[in-house]
């Protein structure tokens, strides 16, 4: 089967991307408005970008009802500051919770139950139940698309404070085993990291 994106809608061609590009990382997103106001949302379009500076980038959408940028996005647009929070198994259902369309002057803290810590460097807090978090300066916001509902931006950041429990960092690397991160699949479903393989790689050619 061969299937032309221009030939179907946006939300045809989302399910394939999302059922295709798995497992996701999750980066639990802390952001705050101008007025103050904490907010935390999931977003799975995350990865790492390259580490001279250490940068990562996530993709906040247009809402696919009605085309609006999310609050996440416009708090970084107005601050230029975010926190990236590893989602751990332990957090999954409360990470879940933050991911209702809330009104912006909603703190997702609240409606979840999870723990703001002060961040070093920048105004938005870390998730203290969080076992990796990154404070992250904006580098640049990148539009995609023609503005309409499914469109989308790239956010990319300079992470410029690392936080990591002293149970998941073992002498500069993190431990898999106690981080237990989960991945983001289709709809509603995750993936737990239980069965784990290694391929050597040759890197210079002898
Ligand atoms: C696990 C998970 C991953 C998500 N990933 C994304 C994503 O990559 N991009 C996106 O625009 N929305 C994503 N969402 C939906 C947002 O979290 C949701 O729209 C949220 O309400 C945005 O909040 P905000 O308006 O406070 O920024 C995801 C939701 C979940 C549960």
């Amino acid at each position: 089967m061969i299937i032309d994106p221009n030939k179907q809608s946006f939300g045809e061609n989302h399910k394939l991307m999302i059922g295709s590009i798995v497992p996701r990382p999750i980066a639990l997103v802390s952001t705050v408005s101008s007025d103050a106001k904490n907010n935390l949302a999931p977003f799975s379009y995350f990865n790492g970008i390259c580490s001279n500076p250490p940068t990562v980038m996530f993709a906040p959408g247009r809402r696919g009802y009605d085309g609006l940028t999310k609050d996440t996005l416009n708090n970084i647009r107005e601050t230029e500051q975010f926190v990236i929070n590893i989602v751990s198994n332990e957090i999954g259902e409360k990470m879940v919770t933050c991911a209702t369309d809330f009104p912006s002057d909603v703190d997702e803290f609240e409606i979840s139950g999870l723990t703001p810590k002060r961040s070093v460097k920048v105004e938005p807090p870390l998730v203290s139940e969080s076992k990796v978090g990154f404070e992250c300066e904006l580098n640049q916001i990148v539009e995609i698309g023609e503005g309409g509902p499914g469109a989308g931006f790239v956010v990319i950041g300079t992470i410029i404070m690392f936080h990591i429990d002293d149970d998941v960092y073992n002498d500069g690397r993190i431990d898999i085993e106690e981080l237990k991160p989960i991945g983001r699949l289709a709809g509603n479903s995750y993936s737990h990291i239980r069965d784990t393989f290694e391929i050597i790689r040759k890197v210079h050619i002898d």
